[in-house]
């Protein structure tokens, strides 16, 4: 699916790897000029140079985007490069502990909190201004569990349904300046975040959980991505979409 973004330049965080690395190529695919960001130089480097080996134009800036400071900078950056910012993919992410609520450290509760919500609150904080001028539209990557919960897992399914309020807000405040907000909300995708998570034994047990039968590619989250970013999603703002192969229609 190709959609026309030339003269467009796009922020990826989390593109070193998985969803993110797919919403980058294929951003970059139509035509954008992209801004390749994750904590992880390799995966970064890696995929500004596939996208370069394509004929697409890309730049690596190295964040963390659970530091404020570093996202502002990640912004700047990026209308230092490419003078502008159309389009911005807040992705990066981590799964966290599998633990009981009371069993759930203090610490990997903030870790996660900071990487999977935070996150995206500093994103859009510095995104939206740097877009308010030309309009522009921000996807934030949260999940199925953004809308239904997972037993041990009380950390991520909070800051995701954390991501998909936060949207709605910042829809409600932006749409009249022509910056639109949506949330994705992908079912389980096999990516390394899962490979690092989850034994073999339990990716399967999780692919059969979702009516489709199987788990989703990356690709496919970046299909819709792609799809939310393009002008032909003009009038849509403020929603959550799933990508999820049936799970939440149960
Ligand atoms: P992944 O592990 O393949 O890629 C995540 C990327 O984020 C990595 O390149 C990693 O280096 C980067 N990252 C981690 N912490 C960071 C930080 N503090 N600052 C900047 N970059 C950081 O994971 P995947 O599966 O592609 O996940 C991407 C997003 O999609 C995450 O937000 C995840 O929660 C969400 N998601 C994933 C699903 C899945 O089943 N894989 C399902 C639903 C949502």
């Amino acid at each position: 699916m190709a959609y026309d973004f030339s003269g467009k330049v796009a922020l990826v965080t989390g593109a070193g790897s998985g969803i993110g690395e797919a919403c980058a190529l294929t951003l970059a695919g139509g035509g954008a000029k992209v801004i390749v960001s994750d904590i992880d130089a390799q995966g970064g480097e890696r995929v500004t140079q596939a996208i370069r080996d394509n004929g697409g134009e890309a730049s690596f800036i190295q964040t963390d985007v659970s530091d404020a400071q570093a996202v502002e900078k990640l912004v700047q950056g990026t209308v230092e490069t490419y003078a502008q910012l159309d389009m911005a993919v807040n992705n990066a992410g981590i799964g966290g502990e599998s633990n009981l609520i009371g069993d759930y450290s203090i610490e990997g509760w903030h870790k996660v909190i900071d990487v999977n919500l935070n996150s995206v609150f500093y994103g859009l904080h510095y995104q939206i201004p740097a877009m308010l001028e030309r309009g522009g539209a921000i996807v934030n990557i949260a999940s199925i569990l953004g809308v239904v919960g997972f037993a041990q897992s009380s950390a991520y399914v909070t800051a995701k349904h954390g991501v998909v309020g936060l949207t709605k807000n910042a829809a409600l405040e932006y749409s009249k300046q022509g910056v639109r907000v949506n949330v994705v909300g992908p079912g389980f995708i096999k990516t390394p975040l899962l490979d690092a998570n989850l034994d073999d034994e339990t990716q399967t047990m999780l692919a059969g959980m979702h009516p489709i039968g199987r788990m989703g590619k990356a690709q496919e989250v970046a299909n819709l991505v792609a799809f939310l970013c393009s002008d032909d999603a003009s009038f849509m703002t403020g929603g959550y979409y799933t990508v999820d192969g049936a799970y939440t229609a149960q």
